[in-house]
């Protein structure tokens, strides 16, 4: 692992937020939150002026305190995958930082089944270079295939249709036409340079390990995520790597036992980037979650509980 030392002007002042973690936590962050008209209502929905006065007693007691459900939602909310960063290195003090919060997570009978390889500087120079070539060598890449399936066998709708959005979406933003499997190729290839960020994690776990593990997994990959986020950084997930885990786990000298999850790209988004303005849609709370009260043959006069 490589220190990436003293980090630029951009990171001084995230420097020292994050040199005293407490503070960060307490405090919410607002940098970046513009006061536009539109942001004037997502505040006043925030922070309603009677909002506490309208809440149910027996729920008041259950709610934090406003500031940090604002900072909490909009450390969630603020998260989207990030496919252009700035060269701008990120201290290895702030990225241990975000590993202790993300280490929270919870895991079944706390067995924390992750292992992060951080790569910065040369190292992600190396496993990029290794696995760019590999993707560029058109007799064998497809001797290259994932060692776990991370997408369905077969799609069905709804996946389908989504899937193809958010594709054509970001080509669309690029300019990438139907057909042009040259840019597609391109923009794929991307990933493994880690979308220009100065950090890349490749997140392991044993093989012995069941899918009751992964679940937790996924847990502590959105904690990073949304650490990052609090502390002004961006990332993407990337199930890209998966395909190349056998170069990974030469490079990075894997024991036979690890097998590779998925990649994340770590560090400042590119403003100017076109592609960092894709905003992806989402189901409606009604159209994925049922809400169940009555037992079944139960009176459906019951009224339903305050929730
Ligand atoms: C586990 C996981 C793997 C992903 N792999 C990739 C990837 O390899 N490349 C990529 O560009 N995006 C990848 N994504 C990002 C998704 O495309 C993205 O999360 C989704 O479209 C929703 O957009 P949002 O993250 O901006 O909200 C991945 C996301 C997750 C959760």
């Amino acid at each position: 692992m490589h220190d990436c030392g003293g980090g630029s002007r951009k990171f001084r002042d995230t420097d020292r937020a994050s040199g005293s973690l407490h503070v960060a936590a307490h405090k919410p962050n607002f940098r970046g939150f513009k006061p536009t008209v539109k942001n004037f209502f997502v505040l006043r929905t925030i922070f309603p002026r009677d909002g506490a006065a309208r809440r149910p007693l027996h729920l008041q007691s259950m709610c934090t305190s406003e500031p940090s459900v604002a900072a909490v939602d909009a450390a969630i909310t603020s998260r989207r995958s990030i496919r252009r960063f700035l060269p701008d290195p990120v201290p290895r003090s702030l990225i241990e930082d975000i590993l202790r919060v993300a280490s929270r997570a919870p895991s079944g009978t706390n067995i924390q089944p992750w292992q992060v390889h951080v790569l910065t500087d040369d190292a992600l120079r190396h496993l990029s270079a290794r696995i760019v070539a590999a993707f560029d060598d058109p007799k064998h890449v497809d001797t290259h295939v994932e060692d776990y399936a991370y997408y369905p066998r077969e799609w069905v709708s709804p996946y389908l249709e989504r899937r193809r959005k958010v594709g054509w979406d970001l080509y669309a933003l690029l300019g990438i036409a139907k057909g042009d499997k040259a840019a597609m190729h391109a923009q794929h290839r991307r990933n493994f340079r880690f979308f220009d960020a100065p950090v890349g994690f490749i997140f392991t776990i044993d093989r012995v390990m069941e899918q009751g593990s992964w679940l937790d997994y996924g847990m502590f990959l959105q904690n990073i995520m949304i650490a990052a986020r609090a502390r002004g950084l961006d990332t993407c997930p990337q199930a890209a790597f998966t395909t190349f885990h056998r170069i990974i786990a030469e490079v990075l000298e894997l024991p036979a036992s690890s097998q590779v999850v998925c990649g994340m790209s770590l560090g400042l988004a590119d403003p100017n980037a076109v592609e960092n303005t894709l905003h992806t849609e989402r189901a409606a709370v009604d159209a994925f979650t049922y809400f169940h009260a009555h037992a079944p043959g139960g009176n459906p006069e019951t009224p339903e509980r305050d929730r």
